[in-house]
């Protein structure tokens, strides 16, 4: 009975605190509608080869492929995506800090974000680059909302600004917030287009795909309505016998 009570009380209780922290949370900030393009996604490569790859690897992902799927010849990949030293146009991306020193600078090596993108969704990786706060008690001097006493620190800072925990901006960044979003959401959108690289390719030959489902159901179509059309017709025929052949017995 008293098991019953005390489950009656702390349930209101449970709603509170939820209402609660419901109320205190704000939802994390929706990516702004980029188009994931071509373009998009070249504009994300681009910022990722210069800032990003000089922690992270993005090993699956070779830069011969990212070139052929996003129609970019070898020599600007070679030009604006390879870093030089060590990087091989037959391999996947590398990052430039080798394990060792990222684990001496950062306390723990950056992951692999070949698959980033589909393990923690692109929604996720765009509020997780625009939820760093200073945070002065950490090593690196950065914290993040999404993503507790992170090893990574805030390299957006000097594009986003600087922003405390409560939301406050310390410093302004070079670009405004709308231009900023968008520049994140070019990022997020190559993380996407990594994770999946077939995707372009899909897209294109899904067409044709679908172009011929389209022609053969008309071709199935018109198949089946020729074969009922026979026996339509062998019905009509077959008929018109009985009733000819009826007619004469009930007059007998
Ligand atoms: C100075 C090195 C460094 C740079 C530059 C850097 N990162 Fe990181 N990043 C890290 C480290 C270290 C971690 C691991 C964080 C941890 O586990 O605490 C990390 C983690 C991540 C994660 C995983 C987050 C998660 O929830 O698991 C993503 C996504 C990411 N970084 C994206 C980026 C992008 C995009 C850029 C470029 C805009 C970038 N990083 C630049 C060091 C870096």
């Amino acid at each position: 009975m008293s098991k019953i009570l005390s489950r009656a009380a702390l349930g209101p209780l449970f709603a509170l605190v939820t209402a609660a922290h419901a109320a205190t949370v704000t939802p994390p900030p929706a990516p702004p509608a980029v188009p994931f393009t071509k373009a998009t996604v070249i504009a994300g490569a681009r910022f990722f080869a210069d800032h990003c790859s000089a922690c992270h690897a993005v090993n699956n992902l070779r830069y011969k492929r990212m070139g052929a799927d996003l129609g970019l010849s070898a020599a600007v990949i070679k030009k604006s995506f390879m870093k030089p030293g060590g990087a091989n146009y037959l391999k996947g991306m590398q990052p430039a800090m080798t394990q060792a020193e990222a684990k001496k600078w950062l306390g723990l090596p950056p992951p692999n974000l070949s698959h980033m993108a589909r393990a923690l969704g692109p929604r996720f990786l765009y509020t997780y680059l625009t939820s760093f706060y200073w945070d002065p008690q950490r090593p690196s001097g950065w914290n993040n909302h999404v993503f507790p006493n992170v090893a990574m620190p805030n390299i957006l800072a000097p594009w986003g600004g600087i922003y405390t925990k409560n939301g406050t901006l310390l410093v302004p960044g070079r670009e405004s917030p709308a231009v900023f979003d968008r520049h994140v959401a070019d990022v997020v959108a190559f993380l996407r287009y990594a994770s999946d690289p077939s995707i372009f390719e899909r897209r294109a030959i899904g067409r044709y795909v679908i172009g011929a489902f389209i022609i053969l159901s008309i071709l199935a179509y018109l198949l089946k309505k020729d074969y009922w059309r026979e026996v339509h017709d062998k019905d009509d025929h077959s008929g018109s016998q009985k009733s000819a052949t009826r007619k004469p017995t009930r007059k007998d």
